[in-house]
């Protein structure tokens, strides 16, 4: 018998029975279930609008199918659609007729809207841990490597030579930014619509407050139509999710790039390659390959609940069951690749050598040959104009800009003195960068504290 059999003469399709049941999937939320029912009917009691030792029977009944499910020791029935039904199935099978009352002046519509902000605003939580763990490693490797120098690029070819604790820090930025989000979502998430009942509210004299005050909400939604359908708050998680993920996504890009044997800048620690079934030879990059991939599957989250949302007239509908595998979907996978790739940075071999081989050829020290004649009061785009023809002399030469002599210089610019040469020097470079947000070693140490300082605020909201 269906929870709400009363107006139908002929029972549901088994066709129908099966496509429009959400048990197999939205049973993972039980416990916000459990615990959104159990503060309702707290606050049921507490009102009147049940007696108390009626409430306590199904406080007392839900928190023993909690610790079932907990067990392992119950089946959901595909026949009662969803966690919700299935649950208040089993209460009154348990307790009797007083389960029935459970349900006053409540509807799933409002229950699953509350249940996945619940369940949301852990998976935020943990998955705020996660970044803030990637962050720590990023900032014990950029410590460790300030003066690791290498290129930097720009198109993909050679651009100024930095350090791999400037490139590092860059990450952090873009990891921070994204803690920022995770924060902003769940603030705007923290509210509970119990109470919006199907979508116009209820006459019961609820106290909305009450229950939302016991399940850790900041406040309640403040229209009963927007409380039972807004679903912003899984699309914001879904989009903090899916540029997160580009970030880990490009991260990753580039560790592929390094681990090649084209660049060789980093060497992958076994634990984290793998190998081919017929090349003897390859170490395989796979895991960040596969972190790039899944980033694919987390936009697609996005795009299919943007998709289910834009259409529908208000308030619930049930294409709205469709968010919940897009955002447990986004969960595991986000959680799944920061799990993997902190221990993958931290194992991760870094060849110094190859880097500042690296840093040394292409030019990379160019820009700051023009601006050696530019601090001598050679107009920049002067200065530009004549290492250009100096580069191109140099690249027919096979040469780097260290190789000219000076005599030769001079014949380019009587500007040029024997100081030409420290100027271009690779580290000079590097160092001679003291500007905020410059890769100089004492700069990048400087905005590793401020960092480290941004991520303590980011841990206290
Ligand atoms: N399983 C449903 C969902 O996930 C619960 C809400 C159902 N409400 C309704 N009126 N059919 O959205």
């Amino acid at each position: 018998m269906k929870l709400w059999g009363g107006r139908f003469e002929k029972t549901t399709d088994a066709l129908v029975e099966d496509f429009h049941s959400s048990i197999r999937f939205d049973q993972r939320l039980y416990r916000q279930d459990i615990l959104g029912s159990i503060a309702h009917a707290r606050m049921l009691g507490s009102v009147g609008v049940i007696a108390e030792d009626e409430a306590s029977d199904l406080i007392a009944g839900l928190q023993a199918i909690l610790e079932d499910i907990q067990a392992g020791k119950v089946e959901f029935e595909i026949g009662a659609e969803d966690i919700h039904m299935n649950v208040e199935k089993l209460l009154t099978e348990r307790i009797g007729p007083v389960g029935k009352k459970l349900h006053t002046g409540r509807s799933r519509n409002d229950q699953v809207a509350l249940d996945l902000r619940l369940y949301l605003r852990e998976e935020i939580d943990q998955s705020k841990a996660l970044v803030v763990k990637l962050v720590q490693t990023l900032l014990d490797l950029a410590q460790k490597h300030l003066e690791t120098w290498m290129p930097g690029y720009t198109h993909l070819q050679k651009a100024q030579p930095i350090t791999l604790a400037h490139h590092l820090m860059a990450y952090i930025q873009m990891f921070l930014r994204d803690l920022g989000r995770l924060n902003d979502t769940r603030k705007r998430l923290n509210v509970s619509p119990l109470g919006s009942g199907a979508m116009a509210g209820t006459t019961f004299p609820l106290n909305r407050e009450k229950v939302a005050s016991e399940l850790g909400f900041d406040g309640v939604t403040l229209n009963s139509l927007d409380g039972v359908s807004d679903r912003d708050f899984a699309l914001e998680f879904l989009a903090s999710a899916s540029i997160l993920m580009m970030h880990l996504s490009r991260l990753c890009e580039e560790l592929v790039l390094w681990s090649s044997g084209e660049f060789q800048f980093i060497a992958m620690d076994d634990g984290y390659s793998t190998g081919s079934s017929i090349m003897p030879q390859k170490k395989n990059p796979d895991v960040a390959e596969l972190v790039r991939g899944k980033t694919g599957r987390v936009y697609g989250d996005l795009m299919a609940l943007l998709t289910v949302m834009k259409g529908l007239p208000l308030a619930y509908n049930k294409d709205m069951q469709e968010d919940k595998e897009q955002v447990f979907d986004a969960v595991d996978t986000l959680q799944k690749c920061l799990l993997v790739v902190e221990p993958m940075l931290r194992t991760m071999q870094v060849q110094r050598e190859a880097m500042a081989g690296g840093a040394k050829g292409g030019f990379t020290n160019a820009t700051d040959l023009a601006d050696y004649l530019a601090k001598k009061g050679v107009p920049f785009r002067e200065a530009h104009e004549l290492v250009g023809r100096i580069v191109l002399h140099c690249t027919k030469q096979g040469i780097g800009l260290e190789e000219l002599t000076l005599s030769e210089y001079q014949t380019i610019s009587p500007v040029f003195a024997n100081d030409l040469f420290e100027a271009i020097g690779i580290e000079h470079c590097v160092r001679a960068r003291k500007i905020i947000g410059g890769p100089s070693p004492e700069t990048v140490a400087e905005a590793i504290r401020q960092s480290q300082a941004v991520l303590l605020k980011l841990l206290e909201k």
